[in-house]
């Protein structure tokens, strides 16, 4: 039985010698130290010993037993290193490949120009105010002190909705808003999307986006609102920019003035961006009429402010030489992409 033993752990090494996988390791440990293997098989036959034999062949076949155990685990241990430098080897990743190129996005022109403004007048202790696109005839036309049958009003010019909502046709609404909710002093600006009854071409499109201004405080002059859109224009076009007023009429404003920048491109002496000007218009403004300050409630006796509005296509174009409005809304990256 001895001999029967010494066989069987000798065929167990000499197999587990010659496994190569983890799966033939585990079909082997199933084979000797499993409830089949022939180690328990012939522990079967212990009562066919002498009781002085038994003790003796049962410690053998343990220590067979814990023997294989041992040669297993280090034949388990040997195969899983060979299988991980396999694996390694095989999942080798070439780190001097050169990568894909992926595409980045960038800001849109308009969104560029627009976050630009904004700093520039959150610099200056403005804040920035939302008005809803969709209005009504009061907030775009009678709290604005536009007479009834002022030619703006005809649908020929404004989107209706109804007889008296619309699509605002100028960012100015939010000054009433502005003027409803709050105490003066108010300093804010607001950009956003304005909508008019214009046909599609390269300076026209029924939506555009315009920056609304307004400051409402004590002893407010037309000096300020100069000053104001002066710093403003030295930080948008550049340090050397010049402005200048031209008397103009707002319904809303009393006086209104068209403001012009000196040309950035040739300093005033008159180029192809300025058409020969040497200025170009960028926008409308004026000191707040006393009928809208006292239709939003404010008492023109103690307050005044001014107020000004400006197309941000306008000076998108001209600031990045775009010559059709168009591209600014074909979403093209070929032209987005130089921005
Ligand atoms: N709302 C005017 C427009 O769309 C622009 C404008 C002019 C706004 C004068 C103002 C202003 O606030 O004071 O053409």
């Amino acid at each position: 039985m001895k001999e029967q033993l010494e066989a069987i752990k000798a065929q167990a090494l000499k197999e587990l010698e010659a496994a190569s996988s983890a799966a033939e390791l585990e079909q082997l440990r199933v084979n000797y130290l499993g409830k089949k293997s022939p180690l328990t098989a012939a522990l079967k036959n212990m009562g066919s010993l002498t009781p002085e034999e038994r003790p003796i062949v049962g410690q053998m076949a343990n220590s067979i037993k814990a023997e294989i155990a041992e040669a297993l685990d280090a034949a388990k241990e040997k195969i899983g290193q060979l299988e991980l430098a396999n694996k390694l080897e095989k999942e080798k990743i070439d780190v001097t490949l050169p990568s894909k190129k992926c595409a980045c996005g960038k800001l849109h022109p308009l969104t560029k120009i627009q976050r630009e403004m904004e700093e520039i007048f959150l610099g200056m202790g403005f804040s920035i105010a939302e008005g809803p696109e969709v209005e009504t005839e009061y907030y775009n036309f009678t709290a604005l002190n536009t007479p009834e049958f002022h030619p703006a009003r005809d649908v020929q010019d404004t989107f209706y909705i109804t007889d008296k909502v619309l699509l605002r046709s100028q960012t100015s609404t939010t000054q009433v808003h502005a003027m409803e909710e709050n105490k003066p002093p108010i300093r804010v600006i607001s950009p956003g999307r304005v909508y008019r009854s214009d046909a599609v071409d390269a300076t026209h499109s029924p939506m555009f986006h315009q920056c609304e201004g307004l400051v409402i405080d004590k002893g407010i002059t037309m000096s300020d609102l100069k000053g104001t859109l002066l710093l403003f224009a030295k930080q948008m076009f550049g340090e050397k920019t010049e402005i200048r007023f031209r008397p103009h009429h707002f319904p809303f404003t009393e006086p209104s003035c068209e403001v012009d920048v000196s040309c950035f491109v040739c300093g005033g002496k008159g180029c192809s961006v300025c058409k020969g000007e040497g200025w170009i218009e960028i926008l409308g403004a004026g000191m707040v009429h006393p009928n809208v300050l006292r239709m939003s409630g404010i008492d023109p006796e103690e307050y005044s402010g001014f107020a000004f509005g400006m197309g941000i296509e306008r000076i998108v174009m001209t600031k990045f030489g775009i010559s059709d409005m168009r591209l600014l809304y074909e979403n093209d990256v070929r032209f987005l992409s130089q921005f």
